[in-house]
């Protein structure tokens, strides 16, 4: 599974790139919004740091919009990837955006039929929004295995790219689905590092240690 790291933060992304741990990045508005810095100025850095593709999200709510928006932030990189919501004039830029050779994410997926449609559009990426279902009493993990099997009963090559994840856990459930890519916020990966038992034996370790009168260099 690809890991993308969902944030604008160029800090964040350089201390889990330096560990071989960014395939990507996936921003939005929001998150763009939290940078507090210029899109371009920011999107561009991201992308120069970071080889794999780098999402960079529309705001038109129009197709011709999100078209003309979609084609400007191409101009970046050649690593951007243009998202677009999926709305009915989402899938209308997605096509046209995707049949220019360009990568899209069609982000804000809640079902199987609109994942399913971003696949008949030529979508990159479908990213369903895992933590969200989970928030109103839905398993969003659900639905990420939904789509895992009509992406395969039909061979579509839309990629899925499992998004707002909240925990450790939601990226363990996305690998053991078979998810292609997920997208969390860097301190979500860095928490996958954590167990309880490994704090616990190095206390022990360290303990012991501290009795031998040893040092190693
Ligand atoms: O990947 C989408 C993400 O940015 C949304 O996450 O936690 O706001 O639902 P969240």
């Amino acid at each position: 599974m690809k890991f993308f790291v969902d944030t604008a933060d160029v800090d964040a992304i350089r201390e889990l790139h330096e560990l071989g741990m960014v395939d990507g990045v996936t921003t939005n508005p929001s998150l763009i919004m939290k940078s507090g810095r210029d899109i371009k100025e920011v999107t561009a850095e991201i992308c120069a740091m970071v080889p794999g593709p780098v999402s960079a999200e529309t705001v038109a709510l129009d197709a011709d919009g999100m078209i003309a928006e979609g084609r400007e932030l191409a101009k970046i990189a050649d690593n951007i990837t243009i998202k677009v919501p999926l709305t009915w004039a989402g899938l209308q830029a997605c096509k046209v955006l995707s049949g220019e050779g360009r990568m899209v994410n069609v982000t804000l997926c809640f079902s199987a039929n609109q994942a399913l449609l971003a696949a008949k559009a030529g979508a990159t990426f479908i990213s369903p929004f895992v933590g969200r279902l989970d928030d109103i009493n839905i398993d969003g993990m659900d639905l990420i295995a939904e789509i895992r099997q009509i992406y395969d009963n039909y061979d579509f090559s839309t990629e899925i790219l499992t998004a707002s994840i909240r925990s450790a856990n939601h990226m363990k459930e996305a690998a053991l689905i078979g998810a292609d890519v997920a997208t969390a916020p860097p301190n979500v990966i860095k928490a996958m590092a954590n167990h309880v038992l490994t704090d616990k034996g190095l206390d022990a370790f360290m303990a012991d240690w501290a009795k031998t009168g040893q040092s190693i260099v």
